[in-house]
């Protein structure tokens, strides 16, 4: 017995693609079941100008396999001295999509990102101007602020302040984590959506931590308690158009996973649409699965809906998929939900 359901190709709304010899190993993985992607800017150095983003861009399609399609949906990486008119420029030209903040010191590679956010007023106010988006890391980085309490923190002291001070700033609140933010974005207009990424949406902070430290389930925001996730699960599920997928596929070296001091984000990008499909299904909500990964995305940024379509398709035996893909010298551990998969794509 086998089910199967054919959906809009996908679009992956939050991705790190990052350089070199993993970009080479895990750009086919999201090419070969998204169409287009916002690329996360957070490389070493930074994607700060539009030049760095056309650099980038150029290097992603160089390491695109023949045979296969994808847009590489670029973003400026916000600092305080990141220049207006080069963003309006970049944005006017079609080069960027979006201007990704993160608040210094929040995650993997932020320490270029912004302290002080008096300092990134006359970008914001530009940004609104012209109609570019705010990809938001939404965390505060006080070291007084539990970790667990950074997301629900960031929304009142800074989120919430920005975006009454910033008419018309169209804000996506990237890989939300908790009730609270799922409840912000409901509580507020079309200007505001948010990304949601798979491991948030099956996974609670118990499945990192009980039995022992799971150090391939450590991303940031990190995973909160059940009641988040199943705030989450409701609100991808509910068909409202202000959330869609942002899997935040983010590959690291298995050595800098398994490490002392881990390294976060989960590499996803394989399976996501495997789990996806499964995690719809259970909660009955297959009819909305094509509108999470393929419609309001899409919707929120004003471009059109990907023409053609995938199949995903349910049988009988599990679905597997490598534990690790190699990328130079070194592996990239492929994220395992914990459950075995039924569904296959394409
Ligand atoms: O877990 C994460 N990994 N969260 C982020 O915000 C960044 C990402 C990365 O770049 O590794
Ligand atoms: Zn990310």
């Amino acid at each position: 017995m086998s089910t199967t359901l054919t959906i809009a190709r996908p679009d992956d709304w939050h991705l790190h693609l990052r350089d070199s010899a993993i970009l080479q190993t895990v750009l086919p993985e999201t090419a070969r079941h998204f169409a287009r992607a916002i690329v996360m800017p957070n490389l070493v150095p930074p994607v700060v100008t539009g030049a760095q983003a056309a650099a980038y861009r150029e290097r992603i399609m160089a390491a695109l396999p023949e045979g296969m399609t994808f847009q590489p949906l670029m973003t400026l990486y916000l600092t305080e001295d990141t220049d207006p008119e080069d963003l309006a420029a970049a944005h006017a030209s079609g080069l960027i999509t979006s201007v990704k903040l993160y608040p210094a010191g929040a995650t993997t590679n932020s320490s270029s990102g912004v302290t002080n956010f008096d300092k990134v007023r006359p970008v914001l106010e530009k940004m609104a101007e012209i109609g570019c988006p705010l990809c938001v890391h939404g965390e505060v980085t006080d070291r007084e602020i539990d970790i667990f309490d950074r997301e629900a923190v960031f929304i009142d002291r800074v989120l919430d302040p920005i975006r009454k001070a910033t008419p018309g700033l169209r804000v996506v609140m990237e890989h939300i984590t908790t009730k609270n933010g799922a409840d912000y974005v409901l509580a507020n207009d079309k200007d505001l959506g948010a990304t949601i990424t798979v491991q948030h949406l099956i996974l609670d902070r118990n499945d990192m931590l009980v039995g022992g430290m799971r150090p391939h389930y450590y991303c940031l925001p990190i995973l909160k308690r059940r009641e988040h996730r199943e705030a989450l699960l409701a609100a991808a599920t509910s068909g409202d158009t202000r959330f869609f997928l942002g899997t935040d596929s983010a590959p690291h070296p298995t050595h800098a996973k398994e490490a002392e001091c881990c390294a976060a984000g989960c590499f996803t990008a394989p399976n996501a649409l495997s789990i996806l499909a499964q995690t719809f299904e259970q909660a009955g909500a297959l009819d909305k699965l094509e509108g999470f990964t393929s419609l309001h995305g899409p919707a929120f940024y004003g471009l059109p809906v990907n023409t053609d379509t995938i199949t995903l398709t349910k049988g009988d035996t599990e679905v597997t998929y490598p534990n690790a893909l190699q990328a130079g010298e070194h592996t990239v551990t492929v994220f395992d939900p914990g459950f075995p998969l039924y569904w296959s794509v394409g």
